[in-house]
């Protein structure tokens, strides 16, 4: 039995997560009131709602140890009570070493504690230091990590920069962003500000968001010629998460910068194209299906979002053990697999009906419907209610009629 009643100055709980089992403030004792945001009132972060984001995580990194084939150095530098970086070290196999670090006192405090508990002092090390001095130990050649996870509050825009310098060649770097008011156009100007381009307050904007993280990536890690590559990405409880590989070289930089554009978007019809570059746009400016003005979002990331062989990765991974979470990851990883390789955008089938003043069918009947008539379809992990699909917006309102007049 652990005795934790003298550990930290404030109150604490021992959870189980994962395979660890680990200290956290116990957050019912630090909110006033149910509408209080807990993680944030405690003294050391901690958000239970997390758990599929590190659930992700794990599988992630396992899934790119296997594809490497090394061991792995991890560092985790906004680390809260340890959590992420303790399942790393404990669940994923082939993890040679994790570093951690918090600006927080408390917190390192807490993540050395839980480290101790696990009996990982061996190959975890807390540090309390800022993330972006952190990062900067460890940009020098042979110091650097092969896996790098930013999860702060907010962006991770600022730690961008260091993060990418303390990667190896082909190494994975994973981005929490839960700043989802600017990302998804609500706050416009803060999204030019932090990611230097402009999100559309569409449908589809948590796309979007995914796609302003990765087009920021990409722009910050080709000042340092180094090239990314997208490989899971997803959307869930209000944060987006992008997972990427780094690779060093000029022309990798170059390569990865081509996927770097705008989408282009007609509030009346709904119609969306993609440009690698806007000189012919802002000629016209128009759409090619109503003629109506073209908003446009981006700069950002118009390649994959998702490498279809990686999930198949990660679902092999899942599959050998059992997660709290099971079924949702199981589910998400389906989805996410299935529309790797779908065109860019979703349309979300209320949006659409609304327009036509139609009550939605079912996303099940639009895609079987638009199959038949030989069209790419299929759902997406971003919003139940979605499809991807290779048909123009008029061809899919055309069905649409057709299923409401049959
Ligand atoms: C969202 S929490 C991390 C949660 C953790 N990754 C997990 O999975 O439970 C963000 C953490 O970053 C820490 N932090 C904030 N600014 C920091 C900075 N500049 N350098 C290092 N840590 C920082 C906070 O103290 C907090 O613990
Ligand atoms: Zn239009």
């Amino acid at each position: 039995m652990i005795n934790t009643g003298s550990v930290m100055d404030f109150q604490t709980e021992m959870i189980t997560e994962g395979n660890v089992k680990v200290l956290v403030p116990k957050l019912k004792a630090f909110v006033k009131s149910p509408s209080e945001y807990a993680p944030s009132k405690a003294p050391v972060f901690y958000n239970p709602v997390m758990e599929l984001n590190r659930d992700f995580a794990v599988l992630a990194v396992q899934a790119f140890q296997r594809m490497v084939q090394r061991e792995i150095s991890i560092c985790e530098p906004l680390s809260g009570c340890g959590i992420r970086g303790i399942r790393f070290a404990n669940e994923v196999k082939g993890t040679k070493s994790v570093l951690m670090g918090d600006i927080n006192r408390r917190a390192v405090k807490l993540a050395n504690y839980n480290v101790r508990i696990n009996g990982l002092d061996q190959r975890v090390t807390v540090r309390n230091e800022d993330a972006n001095r952190l990062l900067a130990n460890y940009a020098a050649p042979r110091a650097r990590f092969d896996v790098v996870d930013i999860d702060p509050f907010g962006s991770p825009v600022l730690y961008l920069d260091s993060a990418v310098r303390a990667l190896r060649h082909d190494s994975l770097l994973a981005l929490t962003a839960t700043d989802m008011a600017p990302l998804c156009g609500v706050h416009p100007k803060a999204c030019l500000r932090k990611y230097g381009g402009k999100p559309l307050r569409t449908e589809y904007c948590h796309e979007l968001a995914a796609r302003l993280l990765a087009g920021c990536l990409a722009a910050t890690a080709a000042k340092h010629d180094l090239g990314i590559d997208v490989i899971f990405s997803y959307s869930a409880n209000h944060y987006v998460r992008v997972y990427a590989t780094v690779k060093y070289g000029a022309k990798k930089a170059d390569e990865s910068i081509k996927n770097v554009g705008y989408i282009l978007h007609c509030f009346n019809c709904l119609h969306r194209e993609t440009a690698k570059e806007l000189l012919f746009h802002e000629q016209s400016g128009k759409c090619k299906e109503c003629n109506s003005n073209l908003s446009i979002a981006g700069p950002l990331w118009i390649g994959r979002i998702f490498d279809r062989q990686f999930c198949g990765l990660m679902e092999e991974v899942a599959k050998e053990r059992k997660f709290e979470l099971a079924g949702k990851i199981e589910k998400t990883l389906a989805l996410i697999k299935n529309e790797a390789e779908a065109p860019i955008t979703y349309y979300v089938t209320d949006k659409l009906c609304h327009k036509l003043n139609l009550a939605a069918p079912s996303v099940t009947k639009l895609i079987e419907d638009l199959r038949s008539s030989g069209f790419q379809a299929c759902a997406t992990h971003f919003t139940p209610k979605g499809i991807r699909t290779d048909a123009s917006t008029m061809k899919i309102k055309k069905l649409l009629q057709e299923i409401a007049d049959y």
